[in-house]
C-alpha cells in the first residue's frame, strides 16, 4: 500500500472540519448586532473622540424599613441628540454617568420599582414592572431630562413601552457586554457590565443571574471551535483506524 492512498482520507477529513469551523465562525461573527434600526432622519455631527467606557456604579433602592428592594450595578452612557445653541444645529453627544457624582433614589411597590439617578442637571429614571402571574419582570420605562451647557433648550425624552432587561422573579439580570437600549429617536442608553434585580431581593445579595443573549453568543464561539477540534480528532482517529484496517486486509489477501 502506498503512502498516498493512506493519507487521502485524513486530508479530506481535516479539510472538511477546518472549512466547517471557518464557515460556522464566519456566520456568527457576521451576525448583525441586535440594535434597533438607527434613525436616519437627522444626521447630527458625530463627536470625533471616541468616548471612554463609563465607570460602574452601585445603585440601590431601599424600602422604608431599610431593606434593599432594588439593586443595580452598571456603567451608564447617554447618547443624546439635541440642538446646539452655539452651532444652531443638531449635535450628538455621548456622556458617561460618574458614579461618585451620581445620587440615587427611588421607590418600590408590589409590581413596580423605580430607580432615579441624578448627576448635575441630568436625571435618568428607570421603571421596572413585575407580572406577578408569570413571575417575570422587565424594564418598561426609561426617561431622561437634561440641561447641558450647549443645549438650546432643556432636553427630555421618555418611553414607557419598552421591554428590556427581562428576568424572572428572584433572579437578577446580567449583561457583561455593552448593550444599547433605544428609548427615543434622539436618546439611547448604553449599559456596561450590568447586573440588576428590581424585585424579590433576598437579603442584600443579587439572586442567581440570568445572562443576556449577547453574553451567551460570546461563549458560543469557543464552544463551536472546541466542538470542531473534537471533530477533527475523531476524523483523524477514524482515518488512522481505516488506514490500519486496509493495510491489514491488504497483507491478509497476499
Ligand atoms: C420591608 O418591607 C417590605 C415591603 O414594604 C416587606 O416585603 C419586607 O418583608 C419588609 N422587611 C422587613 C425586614 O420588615
Ligand atoms: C449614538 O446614536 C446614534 C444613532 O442614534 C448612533 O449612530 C451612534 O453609533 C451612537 N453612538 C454610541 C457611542 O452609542
Ligand atoms: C470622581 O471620579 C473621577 C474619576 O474616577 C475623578 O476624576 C473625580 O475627581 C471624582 N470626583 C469626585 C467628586 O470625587
Ligand atoms: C402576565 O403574564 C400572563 C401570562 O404570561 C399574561 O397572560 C398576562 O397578560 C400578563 N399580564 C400583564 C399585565 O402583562
Ligand atoms: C446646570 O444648570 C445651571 C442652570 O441651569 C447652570 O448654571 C450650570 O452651569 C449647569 N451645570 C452644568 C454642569 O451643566
Ligand atoms: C418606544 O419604544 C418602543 C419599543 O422599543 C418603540 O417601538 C417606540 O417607537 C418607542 N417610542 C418612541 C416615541 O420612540
Ligand atoms: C448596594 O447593595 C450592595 C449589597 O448589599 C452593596 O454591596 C453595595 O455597596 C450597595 N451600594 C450602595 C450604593 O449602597
Amino acid at each position: 500500500m502506498t503512502p498516498y492512498t493512506r493519507k487521502q482520507p485524513f486530508l479530506a477529513g481535516a479539510t472538511f472540519v477546518v472549512v466547517l469551523a471557518m464557515t460556522l465562525h464566519q456566520s456568527f461573527s457576521t451576525e448583525a448586532p441586535p440594535t434597533a434600526p438607527a434613525s436616519v432622519t437627522s444626521t447630527p455631527q458625530v463627536p470625533s473622540a471616541s468616548p471612554s467606557k463609563p465607570e460602574r456604579g452601585n445603585y440601590n433602592v431601599t424600602n422604608n424599613n431599610g431593606t434593599a428592594c432594588l439593586m443595580a450595578s452598571m456603567g451608564l452612557q447617554l447618547n443624546v441628540t439635541y440642538v446646539s445653541s452655539s452651532q444652531s444645529k443638531p449635535v450628538q453627544e455621548i456622556v458617561n454617568l460618574h458614579p461618585n457624582m451620581t445620587k440615587n433614589m427611588g421607590s418600590c411597590d408590589g409590581d413596580s420599582a423605580t430607580l432615579i439617578l441624578k448627576e448635575e442637571n441630568t436625571t435618568l429614571t428607570f421603571i421596572f414592572s413585575l407580572n406577578s402571574t408569570s413571575r417575570k419582570y422587565h424594564l418598561n420605562g426609561l426617561a431622561l431630562s437634561a440641561f447641558w451647557p450647549d443645549m438650546s433648550e432643556p432636553f427630555s425624552a421618555s418611553n414607557t413601552t419598552l421591554n428590556y432587561l427581562r428576568g424572572t422573579l428572584g433572579h437578577s439580570y446580567m449583561c457583561r457586554e455593552e448593550q444599547t437600549l433605544n428609548v427615543e429617536q434622539d436618546f439611547s442608553l448604553n449599559t456596561f457590565q450590568l447586573q440588576v434585580q428590581p424585585f424579590g431581593i433576598n437579603g442584600d445579595q443579587f439572586g442567581a443571574a440570568e445572562e443576556c443573549e449577547l453574553d451567551e453568543d460570546d461563549m458560543l464561539i469557543p464552544i463551536i471551535v472546541g466542538a470542531a477540534l473534537a471533530g477533527l480528532v475523531l476524523v483523524v482517529l477514524a482515518a488512522y483506524l481505516i488506514g490500519r484496517k486496509r493495510s491489514h486486509a491488504g497483507y491478509q489477501t497476499i
